[in-house]
This record gives C-alpha cells, structure tokens and sequence, in this order.
C-alpha cells in the first residue's frame, strides 16, 4: 500500500478531546472564584470515578486548585463557546471572568471553595488526588464527589448528554459535537435493538 501519511513533529495530536470551563477558588478570606479553559483534562479512573485537568505552573488559577484541593470540570455547550474561548486567552489576574462573559458562580455543596458556573450544561465537582509534575503542565488528578446535571438533558430518568451540543476542541479549532454515529456496543447490537436506539438518536 502507499504511504500516504506526511510526518509531523511529535505533539499531543490527540483529537478531538473536551475542551471545559474549570471554575476554582483560592482558600483566603474574601477569595474570588475564577475561571480556566482547559483542553488537556480526561478522564482517568471509574471506580472511584477519576478525571484530570493539566494546568501550567504559570496559570492563575494553579494555586487555587492547589492550596484548594477542589476544582469543578464544567461541561460547555455551543452558546458559551465565546465564553470557553475568552476564559482561555484572558487572565483573571487582569479580568473579572465572570462578568465579562455573564456567567454566575453556584455554590456545590461537596466543595468548600470552587463553585459551578451556573449556566453550563452539566459539571462535575472534584477534589484533588494526586498531583503529577510532568512538565509544561502539572496534572491534577480529581476524584468525583458530586455530579449535576441540568433538567432538560432527561427525559424520564435517561440522560441524554448528547442533546447538549457539547463543544469539542480539534487541533486549534472548537468544533460541535454533532450527529450521533452509534451507541456503545451499537456494532455487535441485534438489528431490532440497533433500530430501536437509534430512533432516540433521531428527535
Ligand atoms: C482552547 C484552550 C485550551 C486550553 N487548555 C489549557 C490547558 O489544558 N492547560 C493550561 O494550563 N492552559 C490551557 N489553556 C490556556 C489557559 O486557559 C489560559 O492561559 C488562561 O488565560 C489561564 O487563565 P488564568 O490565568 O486566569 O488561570 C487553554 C486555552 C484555550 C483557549
């Protein structure tokens, strides 16, 4: 077959990941919450449920997550992108975050100090595990302590997540996470039940 690849310098193409809204709060009195967009986060661990978020020693909000202990991993959908954008390419040392891009802090009630940004479609609260100085970017390794979800992704006791219009990050680029493909299992799925699923895909 005929090497149709062209090389690339060794990088974290790895593509699309989330691209999320990382609200946290120092520990002193008086503290302003803050925001950070952070495209290298994961998931990690599912018992107990794990995610990671990788922030640059430089970044305002480094020592919030650490002295902390907590941070909250927002999941952004397409109508806060502009906000997912501006809380990556500003600091909160020079902005107040939160009113430029209208978003409002929601206290969690697993955490002491990071809040929620209210208006985000789901977010998970975390409190820090592990810390791994890799490099650039210290990973914080976040055990899940509470989950919220917003009302309208149910329908019954089912969520659906991918009604949410979840913003992913490829290469530079925001992109929509846009039509259903399949579901888990969908290839090895009965011909019924493929039929049957993926109707729900189609509303
Ligand atoms: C799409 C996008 C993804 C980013 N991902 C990360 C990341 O994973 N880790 C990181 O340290 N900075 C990341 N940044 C940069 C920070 O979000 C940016 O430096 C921000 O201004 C830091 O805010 P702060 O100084 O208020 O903490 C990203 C920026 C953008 C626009």
């Amino acid at each position: 077959m005929a090497n149709n690849f062209r090389e690339f310098n060794p990088c974290t193409l790895l593509a699309p990941v989330p691209a999320v809204m990382v609200s946290c709060c120092g520990v002193q009195a008086g503290a302003k919450p803050n925001i950070i967009t952070v495209a290298w986060a994961g998931t990690v661990n599912s018992e107990p449920p794990m995610v990671s978020v990788s922030v640059r020693k430089n970044r305002f909000s480094h020592h919030m997550i650490s002295e902390s202990g907590e941070f909250v991993v927002n999941l952004v959908d397409e109508a806060h992108c502009k906000a997912l954008d501006f809380c990556g390419v500003r600091s909160g040392k020079d902005v107040d975050k939160w009113a430029h891009c209208g978003l409002t802090p929601l206290p969690v009630k697993e955490l002491d100090h990071a809040p929620a940004i209210a208006e985000c479609p789901a977010y998970l609260a975390c409190k820090v595990r592990q810390v791994l100085e890799l490099g650039s970017h210290d990973m914080f390794i976040g055990e899940v302590v509470g989950v919220q979800v917003r009302e309208e992704m149910f329908e019954g006791t089912a969520l659906h997540l991918e009604r949410a219009g979840l913003v992913t990050y490829n290469h530079g680029v925001y992109q929509r996470a846009a039509d259903v493909l399949g579901f888990f299992g969908y290839s090895v799925a009965r011909p019924e039940v493929l039929e049957r699923r993926m109707k729900v895909y189609e509303k």
